[in-house]
């Protein structure tokens, strides 16, 4: 999960709210997105329509929603391995409510509870959960629902694990031809003398799993083999992890929300900055501390060239990464400003962390229509079913088409 992401301050959901909130956009946050004629229409099933005579829009309300959960833990920042997105669950089924008849909740306990629910067979789960564990075996949601050919809102599995190593994650940019910082490998002893070091100094030593930056401090930036050496072992010991030492990137950080059209693929990448105070070397690094602090700001990229230089390298990522329905791509720029892919997060955060402020600044997305999005992406995506595979276009992709489907351009 993201320590960074915000917990949602509740408030209630009035019918027809989800309308307005475009009326009011600043045509200045408009990067990547174009006036339109009509407000979101897909909420055109909102308005009233006589039984019987319902649009296709109306008739997808009626599809049925699960959101599904594992035990709740009362430490909301505990880091979970087995869930990649913490959802403010109330917030998420009250929103998605509004729109659909039938949206329930399920906690997960046992591999019975999970069975009962491919039984049910919802149109869609909504589950930031990425695996449970019954019995010592790790059980993926999304393959479980694959197989039972039950949709979901973010990746698959083999884009979680692409995305999960960082160092895979940077091999996969590297075949793709997308910019990201020299690195190599590395636990305590195994380069051990400063001739053994494959890349110049400065450096960047992290953990080469985790996130939240866990094991980031101001000790990461490193300028020389002793202090490379100390990095190194404390993320051996405190993070039980190996490190991934990479070209130390000098220049601004951003963030990329990216969120798929899944009716046609499109996709549309939405940048912020985050600016962190310099810290007692100069550095500025989101380090752990500062996210948990929430010590760092987070602006509009307003310059229209690296906003599109942004997109097009997140959007590339995402391609290569296999990413479905929505990420997050982290850059950072080299001295000279050149933009280097981080890494990316594939189950981000949905509070209101980077990803809903990504939404917010460029395309003046409320937080309802954010959910809503995600979960019409989930029910539009065609999902292998134990038959062969599903190719029925899903309502709101038909109706999304005869309106000529105007909430996606692929703009950049
Ligand atoms: N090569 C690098 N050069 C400079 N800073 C980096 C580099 N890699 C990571 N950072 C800094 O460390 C932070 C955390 O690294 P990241 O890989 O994004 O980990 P996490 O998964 O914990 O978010 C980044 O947001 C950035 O500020
Ligand atoms: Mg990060």
């Amino acid at each position: 999960m993201d320590i960074n992401d915000k917990t949602i301050i509740r408030t209630s959901l009035k019918p027809g709210a989800l309308l307005k909130s475009r009326a009011s956009l600043d045509p200045r946050t408009s990067l990547d997105y174009r006036p339109r004629a009509k407000a979101f229409p897909r909420h055109a099933g909102q308005t009233a329509v006589s039984p019987g005579t319902a649009s296709p829009v109306d008739r997808n309300r009626n599809k049925v929603i699960e959101i599904v959960t594992v035990p709740y833990l009362t430490d909301i920042t505990a880091n979970r391995k087995n869930v990649g997105i913490e959802l403010d669950v109330p917030a998420v089924q009250e929103i998605l409510s509004g729109y659909y008849h039938d949206v329930s909740i399920t906690q997960i306990n046992t591999q019975k509870d999970l069975e009962l629910l491919a039984a049910r067979r919802p149109d869609l789960v909504f589950s930031g959960v990425k695996y449970f564990n019954f019995g010592g075996q790790d059980l993926w949601l999304n393959d479980f629902l694959d197989l039972h050919g039950i949709a979901y809102i973010a990746s698959g599995k083999a884009a979680l694990d692409n995305e999960h190593d960082k160092a895979r994650a940077k091999r996969i940019m590297q075949q793709a031809n997308i910019a990201t910082a020299r690195y190599f490998q590395t636990a305590p002893g195994e380069h051990p003398t400063a001739a053994s070091v494959p890349i110049a100094f400065p450096l960047f030593v992290k953990p080469v799993t985790g996130g939240d930056s866990r094991g980031v401090d101001a000790n990461s930036v490193v300028h020389d083999f002793e202090s490379f050496r100390r990095k190194v072992l404390d993320i051996h010991e405190t993070q039980n992890s190996r490190a991934l030492v990479e070209t130390y990137l000098s220049g601004r950080e951003y963030s990329v929300g990216i969120l798929e059209d899944a009716t046609n693929g499109t996709l549309r990448a939405m940048p912020i900055e985050i600016i962190a105070a310099p810290n007692q070397n100069g550095d500025r690094i989101l380090d752990y501390d500062i996210k948990k602090q929430d010590a760092e700001t987070v602006e509009m990229v307003t310059d229209m060239a690296i906003h599109a230089r942004l997109g097009d390298l997140a959007k590339a990522a995402f391609r290569a990464l296999d990413g479905k329905s929505l990420g997050r791509i982290d850059i950072k720029m080299s001295h000279d400003n050149v933009p280097h892919f981080i890494e990316a997060n594939l189950m981000p955060g949905l509070r209101k962390g980077y990803f809903y402020r990504g939404c917010l600044l460029n395309l003046n997305m409320s937080y309802e229509e954010m959910i809503l999005k995600i979960a019409e992406n989930g029910l539009a995506v065609s999902v292998p079913r134990p038959g062969g595979y599903e190719t029925e276009t899903s309502e709101p992709v038909i109706a999304a088409r005869k309106m000529n489907a105007e909430m996606f351009v692929d703009g950049f």
